[in-house]
This record gives structure tokens, sequence and C-alpha cells, in this order.
């Protein structure tokens, strides 16, 4: 095919898949079969593939993602991603209505559009010539996160505008959301491979639009609605012509919004929505309400933090009964007991719930919680929405308080419970199941030796099957024994083996947090081990020698001493040792403090043969200097190393930052 014919059929198949997609996700009209699409698709990635120079920028294809990116670079907002004061009232929103009236100066009405304010994460889209060119998270508020490749997934975000009215160059603002279908769909796939569960769509819109695989963010189903457009000499008067004017370009506007003439009508739409938004399919907080006319917005202008013009009203979060039908009793990786009610299924916010969380049996107590009562239950920001009361009116005629179990649920053992705590324990700890698995689950997750191939289910197989009842069992584990589980396959047990021998050499704190000793998190490893350096050092400590060292107190300190002198832990230590896992650190290589580097900022890419990464920060810190994560304009200095990432090193150059090599940085610290 010459380029000729390509660069055609390129341009054809573009405008027939850009028209379908606009038509299916912003008209809801099906012009051709998923086939078909498919199809058409296909072809053109493959074209594009045969000819990449004829790529375009906003080509159909991006919606299927692609691209890989290590790291985000780092973008300074051109304008600032302000936040919204909250209101939770009548009382506080009129107190806004009088605020912005004084500063207007006249006792007029001012009109407000109010919108629903979703929940998810916000974004910044910048679109020059009708072209989206870069999508930037929130961040700070002053620099965010470029996912430009991940945003183009998003199916109503257009990659090119309709029309020819709009401004050369501008930004869009807006949420990008998860409806609760997609997040029920992808929790229950999680469910099913063992993961994690995420806690709310917005948990797991926010996680998936930081992927670093685009075409793994195309799967997700992702939404967005924008709600805010931005630019120099705009020819808008006011909010609502300019949020007509996105719609026009085939942005995907709410159409929730309303023009409201004065406070009385807000309050109106505050309470319509309260009830309705319940319908909606995807989570929302609250409303926005903001003052229409840019004129009056620029008269009130801005504090340091959120616009004078906006505020938000957030709802209450909402609370619906439901009969408990019993009680059951989990046992953490702790040995901890926690009390989980059964409820008839019920929605809430959109999802159904069926378990909550009761705490501790002193909360049970307090309530006089029964099985027969009708209690109202809440969401949270956890995944376990949380019984928060009994409706007393509707307990049965013949009902009676909870018996607390005395022995645990899973291994008999008796329960303990210690003065001045909620919990009660199951001491067993290396007999009953839930701990032991929690334990070793605790072992592979990514704060401690990151193994995220060995998931929830695996694991529940190997220790079903006893082929792995410790941590420690990982690493005699074979490829034959991993393939008789019957979910994994070839390519699973040599990733599973591949992720386990990595692990040898995690650092020496994410190993020791991996132990799951009691009270010692991931923050408490990080100081025991730059201070003590080794396991064989922490093995001979005394409580006084643990508390000697910053932000480690009493009860941790008994609790090493205790796990230290347990001979199944000086088994399970002896056994890592055996296997390679790295149980030691060196002492950080701090060249003596200074402050040469003061007000500079840094930032650390690739690997280098006098200093571990971990010690020139050190280093950096260490000399007045401050560490950034991402490349912007504002970086001072890229200390490059081998291997620095081809993206990074290409931002760097665009950027013109300074770029230095180990040794140079040790001159500049003399
Ligand atoms: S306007 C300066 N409108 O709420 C005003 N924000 O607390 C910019 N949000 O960061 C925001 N729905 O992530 C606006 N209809 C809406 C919104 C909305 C959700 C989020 C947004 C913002 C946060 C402010």
């Amino acid at each position: 095919m010459t380029t000729q014919d390509a660069e055609k059929q390129i341009s054809d198949l573009s405008a027939k898949l850009s028209y379908w997609n606009d038509e299916y996700y912003q008209n809801h009209n099906s012009v051709v079969s998923d086939f078909e699409f498919d199809k058409a698709l296909e072809t053109l990635q493959k074209l594009e593939k045969d000819f990449p120079n004829l790529k375009k920028d906003d080509s159909p294809t991006a919606r299927v993602g692609g691209s890989i990116s290590k790291d985000f670079a780092s973008i300074p907002h051109k304008y600032p991603m302000l936040s919204l004061g909250n209101t939770y009232s009548q009382e506080e929103l009129e107190a806004f209505d009088k605020r912005v009236k004084n500063v207007l100066g006249n006792n007029a009405d001012v009109e407000y559009i109010c919108e629903l304010k979703f929940d998810g994460v916000s974004i910044s889209i910048t679109y020059e010539n009708g072209k989206l060119v870069q999508a930037v998270t929130r961040g700070d508020s002053v620099q965010g996160d470029d996912v430009t490749a991940n945003v183009k997934t998003i199916k109503t975000i257009p990659l090119s505008l309709k029309g020819t009215n709009f401004p050369a160059k501008f930004e869009v603002r807006g949420e990008i959301f998860m409806s609760h279908k997609t997040f029920e769909r992808l929790n229950a796939e999680k469910a099913k491979n063992g993961e994690h569960l995420s806690a709310n769509p917005r948990n797991l819109a926010s996680g998936s639009i930081k992927q670093q695989d685009s075409r793994e963010v195309a799967k997700r189903g992702l939404d967005c609605f924008l709600y805010f457009l931005l630019g120099e000499k705009l020819p808008y008067k006011t909010h609502e012509a300019s949020v007509k004017a996105l719609a026009e370009w085939g942005f995907n506007v709410s159409p929730t919004y309303k023009n409201c003439k004065n406070i009385a009508e807000v309050l109106e739409y505050v309470a319509k929505w309260d009830t309705d938004r319940k319908k909606l399919p995807m989570d929302t907080d609250g409303v926005v309400i903001k003052v229409n006319e840019f004129a009056k917005q620029e008269e009130l202008g801005l504090t340091a933090k959120s616009p004078r013009w906006a505020i938000a009203y957030k709802y209450q979060a909402e609370s619906t009964p439901t009969l408990l039908q019993s009680i059951t009793y989990q046992v953490g990786r702790t040995g901890a007991i926690t009390p989980v009610a059964e409820l008839k299924p019920v929605l809430l916010s959109g999802t159904t719930v069926k378990r909550a969380s009761l705490h501790n049996s002193d909360f049970i107590e307090k309530l006089d919680l029964r099985v027969g009562d009708t209690v109202y239950v809440e969401k949270g920001g956890e995944i376990i929405p949380k019984v928060t009361g009994v409706d007393l009116s509707k307990r049965p005629l013949i009902s009676s308080p909870l018996v607390y179990p005395t022995h645990c649920p899973e291994c008999n053992s008796k329960l303990v419970r210690n003065a001045g705590e909620a919990n009660y324990y199951c001491l067993n700890e290396n007999g009953c199941a839930p701990q032991i698995k929690g334990k070793m689950e605790h072992f592979v997750q990514r704060k401690a030796m990151d193994i995220d191939s060995l998931g929830e289910k695996i694991i529940e197989q190997l220790y079903n099957a006893k082929i792995a009842t410790t941590f420690a069992d990982f690493y005699d584990l074979t490829h034959a024994q991993l393939k008789s589980l019957d979910r994994s396959g070839d390519k699973l047990s040599t990733k599973i083996l591949q992720g386990i021998e990595g692990s040898k050499t995690m650092d020496f704190d994410k190993v020791l947090y991996g132990l799951g000793i009691r009270f010692v998190g991931s923050g408490g490893a990080k100081k025991l081990a730059d201070a003590l350096l080794s396991i064989d050092k922490m093995m001979t400590c005394t409580v006084s020698d643990f508390t000697a060292v910053p932000e480690i107190g009493d009860k941790i300190a008994q609790s090493l001493v205790d796990y230290f002198k347990d001979p199944e832990s000086i088994k399970t230590i002896n056994r890592l040792k055996k296997a390679g896992v790295n149980l030691s650190q060196q002492l950080k290589n701090v060249v003596l403090a200074s402050n040469k580097l003061s007000g500079k900022s840094f930032l650390v890419s690739g690997t280098f043969s006098k200093f571990s990464r971990d010690e020139l920060h050190a280093s950096i810190e260490a000399n007045g200097g401050k560490l950034t994560s991402g490349i912007s304009a504002k970086l001072d200095y890229l200390i490059a190393g081998d291997k620095m990432g081809p993206a990074k090193l290409e931002k760097a150059t665009k950027l013109k930052i300074t770029m230095i090599s180990e040794d140079e940085y040790i001159k500049l610290i003399g």
C-alpha cells in the first residue's frame, strides 16, 4: 500500500469511528454492530502500526490505550485548581448568599447556577485548535500529573471537537467518575481473583486514572462530566453560557444543572436533589452553587484556597434501615475478633449492602443489639458499611441479648481480652487458619514484599493443600506445585516464582514490616531498620534498646522482644535467611549535613555507583535540598544515573532542566 492510500484509509476510518463513537456515547445511538466497530478499529490500529508517522493524536485508537508510562510527568497548572468551601445547612447557604450580596454592594437577587457535585477525581484538560492535547490531575492544586494517554481512553471525552466556534486554546475541568454498575462489576471481578476490594467508586476511579498501562484504563469504563471552562478572553458573559457552549462542542455536560434566580430557588434545588440523586447511576455528594455572571465572579474574587463566588453544599451520608439477620465473627491476621452484621440486602447510595461492621463487643453491648432488630446502616469511607443505630420500636416481642462467643469461631481456642482493649483475641496464632493466611497475605502485600501475583485465592489454595502454611514456605515452592493448583497455569506459576525470587532483594524495612510483628507498621519498620540495621542485631535487643529508636514506644518495643524470643519466629527468620532474603541494610552514607542545597529542588532518576537511591535522597535532604517526585519547569536539578527512563530524559531536555551526574552532585555538596 502506498503512503497516500494509507493516509486516505486512516482518515476515512478515523472519521467513521469517531462518528460512531460520538453517536453511541453522546447520543446513545448504536449506528453499527460491536463487531463492525471492532473490525474497523482493528484495521485502523494495523494501519497506524505500519505507518506510524500517519498516526494522529486524536485517533480513535487512543480510546483503547496502548501507551505505558512509568512515571507521570508533573505539570504546573496554568490556573490553580482551587477547591470549594463546604456548607452543611440552609443557614450556611443563606450566609453565603448574604456575603455575596455584601461584596456586590446591593441587595438585589443574584443569579446562581446549581450543579450536582459529582464524587470522583477532578481533571483539567487542555484543547488546542479543537484537539485534546493534555490532561492533568489536580495534584496539589498547583501542579498535577500528566495522564493524557489515560484520559484519552474515556469515551465521552472528545478527542476533537464539534463545530468551529471554540477558542483556539482553552482548558476544561470536570470530574472523572465510575458508575455504580461498573464499580460493582469490577469489584466482583476483584473478589473472584482474590484481590483487595475498592471501598467506593471514587477510589476505584482515582486508582484507574493513575494506572501505568492505558490499555488497562480503557477497560475500567470511566466516565466524565465537564463543568468549568477556562481561557483567555473568552466571549461568554455567564457560566451558563459557557457550559452550554461546552455541550455544543461535544462535551458531556450533566443536564442536571439549573439556573436559580435567588437563594430560595437554590434551596429548592438542594432539597429536590437530596432524594432524586439516589436514582442516579453514579455517586454525588452535594451541590455546587456558582454565581452565574463572570463579571460578578471577578468582583467577588478568590481566597487563597477557594473562590468567593462558589460554594459546595454537602449532603448528609445516607442511612437506611434493614433487618439484622445474624452476627458472624471474623478472625483477623492479628487474632482480633471483629463481629459482622449479616443484613437483609438493602440498596444504599447506589450499591447493595449485605454486611456491616459492628467493631467490637463494646459496640454491640452499648446498642444492646439483638438478632432480628431493625438497624440503620451508613456508608463511610471503608469497604464495609457501618451500623449506626437500632430502631427499638421495631424490636420483635421476643428477643434476647447477644451472648458474645467465648471461643474462637475458627479454631475453638479460648478468647482473651486484655485490660483496656475493646477487642477479644484468639491467641492461637500459629494454629488458627485465618490468622496464618492473614499473615501470608500481609507478607506479600505491596508495602511489604510486593509479590502481587500471589493473590488471596492462591494463598488460600496453597494453604488448603498444605503446600505452604507459613510465608517462609513460599521460598520452597516449585513450579510443579503451583501448576497443580486449579487456578494457575504455566504463565501464572512462572510469574509467581519470579515475584518470590525478586522479593529476596527487597529493602530490609519492607521485610521487617512483612513479618507482621504486632504493632509494627511500615513507618515503624523503617525507623527500626535505619537505626538497628539487621535482624541479627534486633534479635539481641532489649526493650530499652528498642525504645531508644525514634518513635518506638513501650508497647511496640515489648511486642518486638516477645516476637524475637518466640521459637517459631526464630525458625521463620532462619528459613528466610537460608532462602537468601535480605535481612540487613547498610548504614546510610549520609554526607555531613550542611545547607549548601537550601532552596533547591532535586529529582533522582536511574541507578548510581556511589550511592543507593535512598542514600542520595537522604544526602540531599541532609544538605538542605528538597526532593520532588516529578519533572516540572520549577525543578532545579535532575541527578541522572544509568538506565534513566527515556520519557524523563525527553521531558527534562524539553524543559531545559539542569542535569547532573552523581560526581557533579558530590562536587555540589563539596
Ligand atoms: S467547580 C473553583 N463543579 O468538587 C471551582 N466542582 O470541592 C472548581 N466537583 O475540585 C470546582 N462536581 O473535583 C465544580 N459541578 C461541579 C463539581 C465539582 C464535583 C469537585 C471538583 C472540585 C471539588 C471542589
